[in-house]
């Protein structure tokens, strides 16, 4: 996959290119990310990128021309634009599944100060959110998208460990332990220590469900339950009864 992220900020990124999962990728040659200053692409000697907004008002709006001729500079007949904006959909993971799967080149465009020039959307295929909050530039919520779906990249980490992370299944993922047994009075729970494939399996789902419906009842409104989930969530509700 390639992911162009045009920012004005490019020293924003170095530590998110150069560590762990995302190095590794990169590495790899799983993924190729390139940061594009829009700001080289002004016309006047100021390089200025924003202006004051027509009509009036606070701050600055970043201007059409900058943004749109770095996005005509790389964009391809395969590439995806997405515009970063707190007015956008909220992203989830499983738009980072889809995108992971079927985007062969993401161009991501951040913004700053005000935001955008209205007729900036025209020339992007989708609006993502990270969240109902406004940051001061689209740079972080890029890093989450990017690295949302690099992970999800055959050959970044392996497939049976993201299948199992919270929302992947619709579902929190189960509580998970580690060495020692004891940590100051607190124990792992016995059935992790068994060895019992079926029954550790079982705990982790019913784990899994209960968490899910007491932090997020909402995720399983969305959810059909297996039959075996049924079974599970009815013993959930039975014992807190
Ligand atoms: C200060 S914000 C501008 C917000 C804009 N005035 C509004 O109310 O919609 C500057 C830029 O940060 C980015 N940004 C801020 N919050 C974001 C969020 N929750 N998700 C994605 N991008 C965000 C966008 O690129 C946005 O153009």
């Amino acid at each position: 996959m390639k992911i162009d992220i045009l920012s004005l900020f490019p020293d924003m990124f170095t530590g998110f290119l150069e560590t762990s999962i995302i190095k590794r990728a990169r590495d790899k040659g799983i993924v190729s990310i390139q940061i594009h200053n829009f700001r080289d692409y002004t016309h006047d000697k100021h390089h200025k990128v924003d202006d004051t907004p027509y009509g009036g008002g606070q701050g600055m709006v970043l201007a059409c021309q900058p943004i749109v001729d770095c996005l005509e500079a790389i964009r391809q007949e395969e590439s995806v634009v997405v515009l970063m904006s707190p007015q956008g959909k909220t992203f989830q993971q499983h738009m980072a599944e889809s995108m992971a799967s079927s985007i062969s080149h993401l161009i991501i465009i951040c913004g700053h100060y005000e935001g955008f020039d209205e007729r900036i959307r025209a020339f992007c295929d989708l609006e993502l959110s990270i969240g109902d909050y406004v940051l001061t530039g689209g740079e972080l919520g890029s890093m989450v998208i990017s690295d949302a779906i690099i992970r999800l990249l055959e050959g970044s980490i392996t497939k049976a460990s993201h299948e199992e992370d919270s929302f992947s299944q619709g579902l929190l993922e189960y509580p998970q332990y580690t060495r020692p047994l004891d940590f100051r009075g607190m124990q792992v729970p016995d059935i992790l220590l068994s060895g019992h494939h079926e029954n550790i399996r079982l705990w982790r789902l019913k784990q899994s469900l209960a968490r899910t419906r007491q932090r997020r009842p909402d995720l399983l409104e969305q959810r059909q339950l297996s039959l075996e989930e049924k079974r599970l969530m009815a013993e959930i509700i039975a014992e807190d009864e």
